[in-house]
């Protein structure tokens, strides 16, 4: 039996559509890039997380010699989260990436981020939202991040 899955998410066409808090999120994202370490790829990467207690935090890609010893921005911005304020809940991420200003393509989290950012949606039992854009341009606003990752692994499977 073939079975078809369908996801809801949204699309905005420039940064302007954005609500007033979504583009302070994905502004805050995008000053955060300017501090990323992207030595070796030279792709720098931006994350913004909004707590429900109207706190901002930030993060952004951090890269190293040994390669694999690097991190991605969005989990280096959701690790410093957790692990200062465990018992605030997250309400939405942004991301904004890109090697220059001229990127206008969405950057979409890898799937090892992906894991990680269900891993506390599931704990904190609420969804966060999710929102990915280039420099400028095309913005992709997930409502919750089991959307972007079907078929996870997570602790029932253990
Ligand atoms: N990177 C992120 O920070 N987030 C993503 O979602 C994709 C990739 C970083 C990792 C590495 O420093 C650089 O971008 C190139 O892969």
């Amino acid at each position: 039996m073939i079975k078809e899955m369908k996801v809801k998410y949204e699309e905005y066409s420039t940064w302007n559509e954005l609500s007033k808090d979504d583009l302070l999120l994905v502004n805050k994202a995008k000053e955060a890039r300017n501090f990323a370490y992207a030595n070796y790829s030279k792709f720098k990467v931006g994350a913004a997380i909004l707590l429900d207690n109207g706190i901002i935090l930030t993060g952004n890609n951090q890269e190293n010699a040994a390669y694999p010893s690097g991190l991605c921005a969005e989990r280096t911005a959701i690790f410093y989260t957790i692990a200062n304020y465990p018992s605030s809940k997250i309400v939405r991420m942004a991301v904004v990436a890109g090697k220059d200003d001229t990127n206008s393509i969405p950057i979409s989290p890898c799937g090892a981020c992906r894991q990680v950012l269900l891993e506390y949606e599931n704990r904190q039992k609420k969804p966060i939202e999710f929102l990915f854009t280039g420099m400028k341009g095309k913005v992709i606003k997930f409502f919750q991040c089991a959307d972007f990752l079907p078929f996870f692994f997570d602790e029932n499977s253990l």
